[in-house]
């Protein structure tokens, strides 16, 4: 949430920051300004989407410079105004300051200034940090000793950046439990939220840790923690390009994301399978040894693919597997152990439950290992081990291809954990390790095949309910396919277990309701198939519209649901994967259809970084 840029070095800092701010803006998108320091410092900021703020820019321009601050927000504390927007002045307007997260002892620290006669402009809890930077800088002289200073005295999580016009060629930044990442250029540096923020100019990055302060100039980084102490910090290289975070020619980034679906599990499994085994060579075999449980945690769509990887887990490995969500495991007191495998999944690393979850786990004695999708992130960097998934940067608010890298991604724990234990038989792996490598191809035939769900949503434009039924691996996928509709079309739309319908959902049936129903394989061993197609009769008697997505040629399907979506034949722990991509296009094409923002939902953000 709220996502952040910095910038000193010979180039017009302006243009710099907003192409910053524009592949941040999926972060939070209620409004956003920049900061750039001259001769003097100057400020514009707007409420709204970046295209706001670049009009007024366009018809108020800006005295540019070299040194600079960007933001774009998520409002928390505050509307989403124009005088709420940051950067936040201070020092007569000399001190332009930003932050993402939330300073959760803010009132009593503005109280303190109040009494000194500070005078506010916004209701943000940011200003007051401003205030004390500008504070202690009238004592001390040196903005990073200023910065420094402060961030002992604040409470709950912040990334913070700060410029002076007495400081120029100086940007000064700081974190606790929000991210904050450095950007190596020649004759120039970056700081951002994440590696988007520059990814035009330089693809080598340093990771700062919790805690730590880093001040930059045109030739120099400098890294302290809160007590003054110098850090060296960790370089990393992206391994993504400016095209890759670029709409390109899409109507959108996500339907851009949708079509790199494959790609994402392609990439996740690249070097992973090899001889008929999984090597998962960037983690340590011992993180596995002697696990005897394993607890999947993460938040919306990511703890979908932890309810995918349970059922494989389970079945392979032959050991219990909790799912949580991240906030409701770290505040309930869990009975575990050095033997549980706490297993955190998240695109971006750094969304505050999670992480939270994480820290929590690795205090009680927990494993931890991360599955993540951003290099340079804190969650892996606070986990015992990671598995990197392969999606490249996921721009859209939806979560889509990270979704299917993330089931992968679990799919080669739960074979690692198996082969580790000896639980599962060589045939059972071989076969899995094949079906793996056969599915970036299945998923583009889906893909390739989904005219229909283009035509179906313009027709279902105004449908203000849709239920989903799954079972098994399908129950996870029927949740994330509600998830989609409500943040993407803004209507209700609820997943269920199939098996629950009579217990109580069923009541919802009314004539034309409109039900997906994804229906497990014929071939399933546990013959799911045939109790679905019950359910399919049973809501149809009472005048559901279902629309069923199934496997290829599954003739007992076809005489009871209005449409079928075909996805072809596969392993049953595959079908999710298929099944999945149906229901994002169609959340997509529906939002469309009712000429909403795909990219940018309303309320929402992409990086949850606050609790
Ligand atoms: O970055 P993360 O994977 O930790 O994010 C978790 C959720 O916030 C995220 O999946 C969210 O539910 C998506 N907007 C769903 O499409």
């Amino acid at each position: 949430m709220c996502g952040i840029v910095g910038y000193v070095g010979p180039r017009g800092s302006a243009a710099v920051l907003l192409g910053g701010l524009g592949r941040l803006e999926y972060r939070g998108y209620d409004s956003a300004g920049i900061a750039v320091i001259s001769d003097t410092l100057d400020l514009r900021k707007r409420a709204g989407k970046l295209v706001a703020l670049r009009d007024e820019l366009e018809s108020n321009p800006i005295v540019d410079g070299h040194t600079g601050i960007g933001h774009t927000r998520w409002a928390t504390h505050g509307a989403p105004n124009d005088v709420n927007a940051h950067p936040h002045l201070a020092d007569g307007g000399k001190l332009a300051l930003i932050h993402n997260g939330i300073i959760e002892n803010f009132a009593e620290l503005k109280a303190e200034l109040l009494a000194e006669g500070v005078e506010f402009l916004s209701e943000t809890d940011s200003e007051v940090a401003a205030h004390l930077v500008a504070r202690e800088y009238r004592e001390c002289g040196n903005l990073t000793e200023a910065l420094r200073r402060v961030v002992s005295r604040l409470h709950g999580a912040f990334t913070l950046l700060v410029v002076h016009e007495d400081a120029p060629n100086v940007v000064v930044g700081a974190r606790r439990n929000s991210p904050l990442v450095i950007g190596l250029g020649e004759g120039e540096n970056f700081l951002g939220s994440d590696v988007a923020a520059f990814i035009e100019y330089t693809r080598n990055a340093l990771a700062i840790g919790q805690d730590q302060l880093v001040t930059i100039t045109p030739t120099s980084v400098d890294v302290i923690d809160f007590d003054g102490n110098p850090v060296t910090p960790e370089p990393f290289e992206v391994t993504w390009d400016a095209s890759a975070a670029e709409k390109g020619g899409w109507s959108s980034f996500m339907a851009k994301e949708i079509s790199e679906e494959p790609q994402a599990v392609a990439d996740t499994l690249r070097g992973r399978l090899v001889d008929g085994r999984v090597e998962l060579s960037d983690l340590n075999p011992a993180l596995l040894s002697g696990i005897d449980r394993v607890v999947i945690i993460g938040c919306g769509t990511a703890a979908y693919a932890g309810m995918v990887g349970k059922y494989a887990i389970e079945q392979w490995a032959r050991i219990p597997v909790d799912v949580e969500l991240s906030h409701e495991f770290r505040y309930r007191d869990p009975v575990v152990n050095d033997r549980t495998l706490v297993v955190s999944v998240s695109q971006s690393g750094e969304t505050m439950d999670t992480l939270m979850a994480v820290k929590y786990a690795g205090e009680v004695g927990c494993r931890t290992l991360s599955i993540c999708n951003t290099q340079g992130a804190t969650i892996p960097r606070e986990s015992d081990g990671v598995i990197y998934t392969h999606a490249g940067p996921e721009v859209a608010v939806a979560s889509t291809k990270a979704f299917l890298a993330q089931v992968t991604a679990l799919y080669l724990l739960g074979l690692a954990i198996a082969q580790e234990n000896g639980n599962i038989s060589d045939t059972v792996l071989a076969d899995m390790v094949r079906d793996l490598a056969a599915t970036p191809d299945q998923l583009k035939t889906v893909i390739e095949h989904s005219e229909r769900i283009e035509t179906m949503a313009k027709w279902m434009a105004d449908t203000r309910a849709v239920l989903l039924l799954g079972r098994h691996v399908g129950y996870p996928v029927a949740l994330e396919g509600a998830l989609k509709l409500k943040e993407l079309a803004y209507i209700h739309a609820e997943g269920f277990a199939a098996g629950e319908l009579k217990h109580g959902p069923i009541a919802l049936i009314e004539p034309g309701q409109i039900v997906f129903v994804i229906v497990p394989s014929p071939r399933d061993p546990n013959s799911l198939n045939a109790k679905v197609v019950s359910n399919i009769q049973e809501i149809r008697a009472r005048g559901a519209r279902v629309i069923a997505i199934a496997e290829q040629g599954d003739a007992g399907v076809l005489p009871y649901a209005d449409e079928v979506i075909p996805i072809p034949l596969a392993n049953p722990l595959i079908e999710p994967m298929l099944a999945v991509v149906p229901l994002h296009i169609f959340a997509m094409e529906l939002a469309s259809a009712k000429g909403l923002d795909v990219d940018q939902p309303r309320n929402l953000a992409k990086s949850v970084t606050v609790e």
